[in-house]
């Protein structure tokens, strides 16, 4: 009942006290600080005790601290380094509905702790190095061509590793050739890696469109190729400390203590593999960015893959094994929606994002014919759609997605948010002058509506440091969703520009306009741009 309540009910076997008996007894101390504390009353009920505050204080300590230059965040992080591993496609192959997740998440991530002051390395670690790339040489030589695959980019790369899949069966002699590739590249041959690395180029290609209509950044681009070559010094190392134990020709780190299958180091060829370089991965980052923490945001079908590579560091007696967090999220599904893919079942990110601005462009045109630049205003729209949509599912719930849900503009939709912060954007221009009042004016704010708002607000440092310690947006595209929720309800219930007294109406101007800029940086921790119009 209280703007804080205390169940008593906790202390009950520590204190072994009744719960209403401790409820009285705090009620009793907390009644001789009230003033202190900024509480006016303090109630029991039950085992509660309830604590009502002093609003008027409330509410000018709130926006105070909302209107400062960090809207009340504290730089918790100063001075720590966090690696962010996501994003991570793979080169010749397509980025599909979960990269976008994890990119996403990553994206939302890295502005969270940026937020918090830590010093974030954002790190793409690309699959741009194994076995399949012998494939696609034998594959490129027998049926395809120079032009083919710059005609058709990646969509090229994807169809003749399909095919060579499908004959492989039937002419098994094809693997043979395609691993002699993969050696060859493992040796540095020239041949098979400026292959290699112009399948590299053309990808990134393809990526960066993604990226951009993102408006997403990394700061490195190491991914699997660049350990390659720090594998046999891994290897070494390994063996000085007894870890390693050869089995079937291959070497691995045998884990069986641990539950968990062996850690596979090299393949009887003596190539690295995915493991490896993952563990090489972490010593090199240790080593140049001497991170504080490094997160691994990838798919839920992963963790047995970072159980190990962690298992297999800490076995090497390197105590930052405790700093490696892996960040699982669960799949996305499009059932019974109708979607046009260029291939079968696999769903672009690319084609989600355009079809998103199409359909918001659409509505826009439904909505507000008049508005002018509606094609920029649909981009932000339609993606913000997109991300907020992922976001506010938790990370490890399986989503399903579905237009009608993703492009509403009610309910928990990125459009939705953005239109509450037009909303606000539109009620400042049209009062069009610089608010004189400030805080001395915030006793017209103490009515239970501006006050349930203001309550809001005050949670948002809350909210990004939950989010952060979870490794979890949806706390911040949930707690932008009550916030939008109890401005629309304070817009509705509050006049503001009719309203006579010219104090109140401009201590409720101050309100919608700090409201604004907490939901633009809310809007801003979850990677999605705001319209100033909609
Ligand atoms: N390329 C991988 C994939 O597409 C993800 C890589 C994640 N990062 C890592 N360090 N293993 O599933």
């Amino acid at each position: 009942m209280g703007d804080i309540a205390i169940p008593c009910f906790v202390f009950a076997k520590i204190l072994h006290k009744n719960p209403a008996v401790i409820a009285s007894d705090l009620k009793n101390g907390l009644e001789q600080k009230k003033e202190e504390l900024g509480l006016d009353e303090v109630i029991c009920v039950g085992g509660y005790c309830n604590l009502f505050v002093n609003r008027k204080l409330f509410v000018e300590n709130t926006l105070t601290k909302a209107a400062d230059g960090n809207h009340g965040v504290e730089k918790i992080g100063e001075k720590k380094t966090v690696c962010m591993d996501y994003s991570s496609p793979n080169i010749a192959k397509n980025f599909h509905v979960g990269h976008l997740r994890t990119t996403v998440i990553g994206n939302s991530l890295y502005k969270i702790y940026d937020k918090l002051g830590y010093n974030v390395v954002r790190i793409n670690h690309l699959g741009d190095w194994g076995t399949q790339f012998g494939k696609l040489i034998v594959a490129y030589k027998k049926w395809s061509s120079k032009e083919a695959v710059e005609k058709n980019g990646i969509q090229e790369l994807l169809d003749i590793y399909v095919k060579f899949n499908n004959e492989k069966e039937e002419h098994p002699e094809l693997m043979d050739e395609a691993r002699s590739w993969f050696v060859a590249m493992e040796h540095g041959d020239e041949e098979a890696l400026s292959i290699w690395e112009w399948f590299k180029d053309i990808s990134m290609v393809e990526f960066e469109r993604v990226y951009d209509m993102l408006g997403i950044s990394f700061d490195s681009y190491t991914g699997e190729s660049f350990y390659r070559e720090k594998v046999p010094a891994l290897v070494e190392l390994l063996k000085e400390k007894n870890l390693l134990i050869e089995s079937q020709g291959a070497n691995v780190i045998d884990l069986s203590e641990y539950d968990m299958a062996p850690c596979m180091i090299t393949k009887k060829d003596g190539s690295s593999i995915y493991h490896s370089r993952d563990i090489a991965a972490v010593l090199y980052r240790k080593e140049k960015y001497d991170f504080d923490k490094c997160l691994y945001v990838t798919g839920l079908e992963q963790s047995l893959h970072f159980k190990q590579v962690f298992k297999a560091i800490e076995l090497m007696g390197l105590d930052y094994y405790k700093d490696l967090v892996h960040v699982p999220y669960g799949l996305v599904s499009l059932d019974g929606e109708k979607f046009s893919t260029r291939t079968g079942n696999i769903i672009y990110a690319e084609d989600i994002l355009n079809e998103a601005v199409k359909r918001a462009y659409e509505l826009i045109e439904e909505k507000n014919p008049s508005l002018e630049n509606k094609g920029e205003i649909a981009k932000k729209v339609g993606i913000g759609a997109v991300i907020f949509h992922d976001l506010f599912n938790q990370r490890i719930k399986n989503i399903n997605f579905s237009w009608k849900e993703v492009l509403s503009f009610d309910g928990t939709t990125g459009p939705y948010v953005q239109y509450t912060y037009a909303r606000a954007k539109s009620v400042l221009r049209k009062y069009g002058k610089e608010l004189q009042c400030t805080l001395t004016d915030c006793q017209a704010l103490t009515d239970d509506i501006s006050f349930a708002l203001i309550k809001t607000i005050g949670g948002y440092e809350k909210a990004v440091n939950v989010a952060a310690e979870s490794y979890e947006p949806s706390i911040v595209a949930r707690y932008l969703i009550s916030l939008c929720t109890d401005f629309n309800k304070f817009y509705q219930e509050c006049p503001i520009l009719k309203e006579e007294n010219v104090k109140t109406k401009e201590a409720r101007l101050y309100l919608v306009y700090v409201t604004s800029q907490i939901v633009f940086e809310c809007c801003g921790l979850l990677g999605i741009e705001c319209p100033e119009e909609m």
